[in-house]
């Protein structure tokens, strides 16, 4: 069983014009919108047309994209490098470096950035489906409002919305895709599915046939069943929103195609020729688990792949000195003096052990992950002293894409 991992290079991917989307997945917290905005930049650097779209990303990192306000347009980003083009073309020749300009352009490549905005996004669909009386009724609408700005699924059916739309638009020639921050990487692929059938699924349409079905006589039997059901379930969640759950879902009714069939569409897109995913974990057991889930999933689905980007993996400056020895010298240093100097030796080494143990902790979980899936490209983004809030912070995060 090998345990050296094919390494994924990552400029491999953005160089290739035949990507056209990337998704960055995984769990919260393990990195996503870092890499997507350094996967983005990278790209934009090496000459192509780039959208990133971004959830909820920290602040600093937002505004050194310059995104100060959640308006849900891309944005061009300013300040990125005019290397020109790093691929040579055809002829062999490249592309020779131009100055920096300020409105987002490469020489050769652009980057655009957006934050995702659910509310506004989900409003810009019912004011594209509906009249303008009929959008601000819906808008208005109780359970509109909460649905469109809370409910469980609502971000990740938004994401892939904009992304729809992204793409349709057709302005850009890679568009880079974070994920909502959810627990586990599988609710980008599951959750607007999910959503979906529950706005077009047969609990909606029960609570919502009795308004429709009320004038017919003949129908007065089954009406009375509805009628029940109605009942038990306006007991449970309050006659106001039951009435605002009916007006709503007629409403929308009307307006779509169905909500499960746009999710569909969406996830098409995500199995189309030009899509990658690329799953993002941390060197840690849930992180690492969540990633096989992904893997799994993917392979079922029949989605493209790119790899495992295992990022924050600690290295040590001195890693021929293992724990065990460091530990040891540490100890026999304080049996030697009580100095002030040499409590700071004993700490460092201390230290230095803690730090040799997480090494060999992440590299096992590594060896682990590719002896279950010993075809799927890793690449390491070593971590960071400090977080990563800026272009520059984005380019070390990119140094790590050659894979070595
Ligand atoms: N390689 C790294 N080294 C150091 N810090 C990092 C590294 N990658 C990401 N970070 C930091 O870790 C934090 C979380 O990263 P990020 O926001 O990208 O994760 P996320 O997966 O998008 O989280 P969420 O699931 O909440 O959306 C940020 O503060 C970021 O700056
Ligand atoms: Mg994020």
């Amino acid at each position: 069983m090998s345990t050296t991992p094919v390494p994924l290079v990552i400029d491999q991917l953005i160089d290739d014009r035949r990507t056209r989307i990337i998704v960055c997945c995984g769990s919260g917290g393990v990195g996503k919108t870092t890499i997507a905005a350094a996967v983005g930049l990278r790209a934009a650097e090496r000459g192509r047309h780039v959208v990133v779209l971004t959830v909820d990303p920290a602040r600093r990192l937002a505004q050194s994209m310059g995104l100060t306000s959640l308006d849900n347009t891309p944005r061009p980003v300013t300040g990125i490098r005019t290397g020109g083009s790093r691929r040579p073309h055809h002829d062999g020749s490249r592309d020779e470096p131009g100055p920096a300009d300020e409105a987002g352009q490469a020489h050769g490549g652009s980057m655009h950035a957006m934050m995702l905005d659910m509310k506004r996004t989900f409003d810009e669909i019912v004011e594209s489906h509906a009249d303008p009386d009929r959008a601000a009724q819906i808008l208005a609408n109780p359970f509109y409002q909460s649905l469109s700005s809370s409910f469980a699924g609502t971000q990740e059916y938004m994401a892939m919305e904009k992304l729809g739309q992204l793409r349709r638009a057709d302005e850009w020639d890679l568009i880079v895709v974070d994920t909502p921050p959810s627990r586990s990487a599988l609710d980008f692929l599951d959750a607007p599915q999910r959503l979906g059938k529950f706005l077009d699924g047969r609990l909606l349409r029960l609570l919502v046939a009795p308004a429709k079905l009320g004038g017919r006589t003949g129908l007065r039997v089954l009406n009375a069943g509805f009628g029940m059901v109605t009942g038990v379930v306006t007991k449970i969640i309050g006659s106001q929103l039951l009435r605002d759950v009916q007006t709503f879902v007629s409403a929308m009714d009307t307006m779509f195609g169905g909500f499960r069939e746009r999710a569909e569409y969406t996830y098409r897109l995500l199995r189309a020729p030009g899509t990658s995913f690329l799953v993002i974990a941390a060197p840690e057991q849930d992180a690492l688990r969540e990633a096989s889930y992904f893997v799994e999933r993917l392979e079922r689905d029949g989605m493209p792949l790119a790899g495992l980007i295992l990022n924050r993996v600690h290295r040590s400056p001195a890693a021929r000195l293992s724990a065990a020895r460091s530990l040891a010298a540490a100890e026999t240093l304080q049996g030697l003096d009580d100095s002030e100097s040499s409590a700071l030796g004993i700490n460092a080494l201390r230290l230095h052990a803690e730090r040799m143990r997480q090494v060999e902790s992440e590299r096992r979980l590594a060896v682990r992950f590719t002896a279950a899936h010993p075809f799927v490209p890793v690449a390491q983004i070593p971590a960071q002293p400090d977080d990563v809030h800026d272009l520059n912070g984005l380019r070390v995060i990119g140094a790590a894409f050659t894979g070595e």
